[in-house]
């Protein structure tokens, strides 16, 4: 396997293939267990993830790689494979989220900086020897009033830059994902706010990482779209959507960046499959442009699931759909039609 960071990250946004968020903490999947009436304990959230991992079309044809919790790296599937090796089989790369979560940032109120800093050089030793070539940080970007603060954003673009060049330093490519929230307790801004916020969100990260000495060349960009709050009373059209998040990824994001791999932040399916779509049709880009989606890559599959194994097939089949969909709208083809054919 590709072993250089540059290999790395090119296999990363390969051609018409993306990443599996599949690194929920277990906190965030119980919560999506708990929603569908699944128990969520160690052995259910491995039969889930092994179900993911062995959709075997999917994952090799539309998987570049696929983001792990602390938990899912150290697990087996029932048969006793560990599930990084189900992953390498098909040719996708195992990653990790190093980040330790979102806290309560101190005399800023209802923003978050995310930790995780403390033992990174080691933790990251591990995971190498886990099998883990890429990892992710998540920042969280909230807008309300008077939020985002000065602080916030620098605080949280430090942390990345700090984050990104201990990855480098141990061989593995780093997500930067600073993620401007689309939803959470007002998100009624428009279109433009989010605009404005990203650009100074991203701005300051890409300093951080030159003060970090990234090198940009090994890591990959997980920025949002910029799409209204959920909230906004006024919508945007698709179209708007994608002219605005490349024109904003174009003023902020250096070329030697090798891609960009959205996350979906709460967009329908659709509307997440429709965006990418629009967005590469605008190219040629200066980077490679796909997803690297949690919900809309996961939610048809875990409600078709419903943790029971005799669902396991068509759970695979919901996955294979929305990976397709995904890997058309990276190639920029992707239909209305080709949505509606069965999976
Ligand atoms: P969503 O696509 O569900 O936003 O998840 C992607 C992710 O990894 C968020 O950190």
């Amino acid at each position: 396997m590709a072993e250089t960071l540059e290999d790395i990250a090119a296999h990363m946004v390969a051609k018409d293939k993306g990443i599996l968020a599949a690194d929920e903490s277990t906190g965030t999947i119980t919560k999506r267990f708990d929603a569908i009436g699944i128990e969520s304990t160690a052995d259910s959230r491995r039969d889930y993830r092994e179900m993911l991992f062995r959709s075997d079309e999917a994952m090799r044809n539309y998987v570049s790689g696929v983001i792990l919790y602390d938990e899912t790296i150290r697990q087996s599937a029932a048969d006793g494979t560990p599930l990084v090796d189900l992953i390498k089989a098909t040719g996708a790369i195992p990653g990790i989220k190093v980040d330790t979560g979102a806290k309560p940032l101190a005399a800023q109120p209802g923003e978050k900086i995310t930790e995780g800093l403390d033992g990174l050089r080691e933790r990251l030793a591990e995971y190498h020897s886990l099998g883990a070539r890429f990892a992710k940080w998540r920042a969280v970007i909230d807008i309300g009033p008077g939020r985002p603060s000065h602080t916030c954003i620098s605080a949280n673009a430090h942390a990345l830059g700090r984050y990104a060049a201990l990855c480098q330093e141990a061989g593995i490519v780093p997500i930067v994902e600073p993620e401007v929230m689309m939803d959470g307790p007002d998100a009624d801004h428009d279109i433009d706010t989010t605009y404005d916020v990203t650009e100074r969100a991203l701005k300051t990260v890409f300093q951080e990482l030159y003060f970090a000495r990234v090198r940009l060349e090994g890591m990959v960009l997980k920025p949002n779209m910029i799409v209204p709050g959920s909230n906004s009373k006024v919508k945007a059209t698709p179209s708007e959507v994608a002219e605005k998040t490349v024109r904003l990824l174009k003023n902020c994001v250096p070329t030697a960046v090798p891609g960009i791999a959205f996350l979906s932040g709460g967009q329908s399916n659709e509307n997440a499959t429709e965006h990418l779509c629009l967005i590469n049709q605008l190219g040629p880009l200066p980077w490679a442009v796909t997803y690297s989606y949690g919900r809309a890559l996961q939610s048809a599959a875990l409600e078709t699931w419903g943790g029971k194994p005799e669902n396991v097939a068509a759970a695979q089949r919901a996955l294979l759909h929305r990976a397709r969909m995904n890997s058309l709208a990276a190639g920029g083809t992707w239909t209305a039609d080709a949505e509606k054919q069965a999976a």
